[in-house]
This record gives structure tokens, C-alpha cells and sequence, in this order.
């Protein structure tokens, strides 16, 4: 159970980040050369959206089943962590379920949106935040 889920988290991590980089400046540069808002812009924000919350499912998962999760926490305690323990049972996590739920926000303010502009504006900020805090506290020595 364990191995299977740190391996689809960990492979699915690629199209997580390939396809938020996408749907991130896809909106940036849409929105900074003011073009029109068209079904392709729906679909890699929806795209992007879809896979983050599978990503958030898989990592919850692995939070209770990985000894790197909340059973390290209950083994050690917080003050018993290092750095790194840290950063894959806390920082991680916490940063992680903060960045999907940017992007959703993100996602749900834009289709309330009506024109163009602050479609892309509000897709933007949020998509950007989400994806900067995902990447500021993915374990990159553990991953590669
Ligand atoms: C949303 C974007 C996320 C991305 C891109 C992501 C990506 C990654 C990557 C690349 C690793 C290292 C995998 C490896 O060692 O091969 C990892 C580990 C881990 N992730 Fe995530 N993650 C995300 C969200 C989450 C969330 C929301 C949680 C929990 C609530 C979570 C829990 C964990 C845990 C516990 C580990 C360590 C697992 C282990 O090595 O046993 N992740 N994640």
C-alpha cells in the first residue's frame, strides 16, 4: 500500500508541475498581452485544477501511511524531527493542501468572472501563489 502510493505521488508530481506551469503562463502571458479568453484557457485551468486535487488526494493518503507522515510526528514528536523530517512531514503537507486550495479559489473566482481580463487576473495571482508554494517546499533531494 505504501510503495504504490509514494509512487503514484511521486510520478504524478511531474504532471502536476508540468501542467501548472502551463495553466500558470498560459494566464500570465494572456493576461499581460490582453487577449481574449477561449475554451483552450478554460480547459488547461480546469486541467490543472483536476490534477492538483488528485495530488492532494494521493498525498493525504501517503500522510498516514508513510513513516515519513504523521507516524514519524507520533513516533518522534515535533521537537524530535530534523529539518528534513520536517520539511516531508510538516512544511510539505501543510504548504501542499495550502496551494490546492489557492488554485480552487483561483479557478472558482475565474469562471465567475465575465470578460476576458480579469478572467486571466484572477488566474494569474492564484495559480502563480499555489505554484510558488509548491515549489518552495517539494522534498527535491528526496524526488531525484
Ligand atoms: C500539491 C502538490 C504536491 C506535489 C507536487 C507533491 C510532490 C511530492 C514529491 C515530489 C514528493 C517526493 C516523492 C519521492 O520521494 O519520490 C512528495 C512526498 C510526500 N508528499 Fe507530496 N506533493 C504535493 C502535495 C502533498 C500533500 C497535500 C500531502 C499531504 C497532505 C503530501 C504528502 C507527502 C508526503 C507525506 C511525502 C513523503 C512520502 C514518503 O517519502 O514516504 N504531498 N510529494
Amino acid at each position: 500500500m505504501y510503495s504504490t502510493i509514494q509512487f503514484l505521488h511521486s510520478y504524478w508530481a511531474y504532471l502536476v508541475l508540468t501542467i501548472l506551469v502551463l495553466a500558470t503562463f498560459n494566464a500570465l502571458i494572456k493576461f499581460f498581452g490582453n487577449k481574449e479568453f477561449q475554451a483552450n484557457d478554460f480547459r488547461i485551468s480546469l486541467f490543472a485544477l483536476i490534477v492538483t486535487h488528485i495530488q492532494l488526494l494521493l498525498g493525504l493518503i501517503l500522510y498516514f501511511v508513510s513513516p515519513f507522515g504523521l507516524k514519524n510526528i507520533t513516533a518522534n514528536g515535533m521537537g524530535g524531527l530534523d529539518s528534513f523530517s520536517r520539511l516531508l512531514a510538516v512544511e510539505h503537507p501543510f504548504v501542499g493542501i495550502l496551494a490546492v486550495v489557492l488554485i480552487t479559489i483561483g479557478y472558482s473566482k475565474h469562471k465567475k468572472k465575465l470578460t476576458s481580463r480579469p478572467k486571466f487576473k484572477v488566474l494569474s495571482i492564484f495559480y502563480t501563489l499555489g505554484l510558488i508554494l509548491v515549489l518552495s517546499r517539494i522534498p527535491w533531494s528526496n524526488w531525484f
